[in-house]
């Protein structure tokens, strides 16, 4: 991590599963995160995390449920972590919702849906900017802060060359411009700042599983290799790199 000072005080949203939970596990692992905040909307149900628990140092490891659509939520998150440290210098959000039982990615204009979009953008684009805000307060210091988040290529305008998934898509296009800027917004605040919108490569997680079938062989990621790649990605971002939208192998994506 591009830290000048230890200890690493960590959250990862979107933990109980998938990317979030093979982060946690990789971030509470290191010696030098001295506190790691997981975080999910029932992130005690998660059998893996229970075992992580179990495994971990007590002190080390906090659990929270939070949703990320739901500020209230946010905000209990938020002064929940500042009873226990003036400020995070890693946080990073892997929630996103591309299907559920009530929503698929479209596949034509015709199944497009006021209430899809909306569901998708709340998740999508919406909610890592209101994390970003309940968290504000702990990332503004002098502090090296890094809040990244998950973004997906097909977010990338200048790269859509397939259509479709038009809601998926356009909000996570959404997201890249918040995260752009709040970086400028974060930059005036803490010099040592650095947001990211990283895409993780396609990962076999309960997020893609039911569109593998096209992905050529030995290119679906398991979870614990895009961890490692997008640990590696935040290590070597700087300041300079704030607001930038990058891929797992570190290679800058187009807007
Ligand atoms: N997997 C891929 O191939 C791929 C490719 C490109 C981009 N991405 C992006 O990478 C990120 C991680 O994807 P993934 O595949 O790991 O997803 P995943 O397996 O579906 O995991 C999502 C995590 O977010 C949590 N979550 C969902 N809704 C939430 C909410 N409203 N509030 C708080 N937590 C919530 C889930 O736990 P609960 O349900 O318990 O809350 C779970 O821990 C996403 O942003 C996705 O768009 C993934």
């Amino acid at each position: 991590m591009p830290f000048s000072s230890t200890p690493i005080h960590a959250l990862v949203m979107g933990a109980s599963a998938g990317i979030g939970l093979a982060l946690a596990r990789r971030l509470a692992a290191m010696p030098d995160v001295a506190s790691l905040t997981l975080c999910a909307r029932r992130i005690r149900a998660s059998a893996d995390i229970a075992a992580l628990v179990a495994a971990a140092s007590p002190a080390a490891l906090h659990l929270h449920d939070a949703d990320i659509t739901d500020e209230e939520s946010l905000n209990r998150l938020a002064a929940e972590v500042r009873q226990r440290t003036p400020s995070l210098h890693l946080v990073i959000n892997t929630v996103g919702l591309l299907h559920d039982d009530a929503l698929a990615p479209e596949k034509t204009l015709s199944q497009l849906t006021m209430h899809g979009m909306l569901r998708s953008f709340a998740v999508n684009a919406c909610g890592p900017v209101l994390l970003a805000k309940a968290l504000m307060p702990l990332l503004r210091q002098s502090d090296p802060a890094i809040f990244a988040s998950l973004s997906a290529r097909v977010g990338s305008i200048g790269d859509n060359r397939l259509g479709g998934w038009y809601s998926y898509r356009a909000a996570k296009a959404a997201q890249n411009q918040m995260l752009r800027t709040l970086s400028v917004e974060l930059r005036r605040i803490n010099a040592n700042s650095i947001v990211l919108a990283l895409h993780p490569g396609t990962t076999d997680t309960g997020l893609s599983k039911p569109f593998q079938g096209n992905v050529p062989e030995g290119k679906l990621f398991t979870p614990d290799f895009a961890a490692e790649r997008l640990l590696e990605v935040i290590a070597v971002r700087s300041p300079a790199d704030s607001g930038g939208f990058f891929a797992w192998d570190g290679q800058p994506i187009p807007w």
